[in-house]
């Protein structure tokens, strides 16, 4: 069998505030910086959900991206897009929502949803510049 991953890219734009509960606010100015504002701030996050398993003799396909496409809206967008993620979210209600949080979150959630023998990878943009990965492991 042919193991191919196909990609589904998609937005979501949401605020936070990165701190740890436990320190002092000097503690969290000096290891978050500017992420520490206590007013927050936002990103534009691009996220590329990556799915590999065999080509379904049948269909063509590996995954259905219209259903990817779903999948994304229902557990990502619909959830996360245009909120304020310590303050709008039971998932970083205690959990810092950093870009590797997010990342693990994000990857739980479509993975829960997803049949067992497709494997699955996502990448968050936070910025151009800042990239994570997550596969879970
Ligand atoms: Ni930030």
């Amino acid at each position: 069998m042919m193991s191919v991953s196909v990609c589904r890219v998609a937005h979501f734009n949401a605020a936070h505030r990165l701190y740890n509960k436990a320190w002092d606010f000097e503690k969290n100015q000096a290891v978050f910086g500017k992420c520490n504002n206590p007013n927050y701030h936002g990103h534009n996050y691009k996220l590329e959900v990556w799915v590999t398993g065999n080509i379904d003799p049948e269909t063509g396909y590996v995954i259905d991206l219209g259903l990817l496409k779903s999948m994304i809206e229902t557990e990502v967008e619909n959830r996360f897009d245009h909120k304020n993620l310590n303050e709008d979210t039971i998932e970083f209600k205690d959990l810092n929502p950093t870009a590797e949080n997010i990342a693990m979150v994000i990857w739980n959630r479509l993975n829960a949803k997803l049949k067992d023998d497709l494997s699955l990878r996502v990448r968050l943009y936070e910025t151009e510049r800042n990239i994570v990965e997550y596969a879970g492991h």
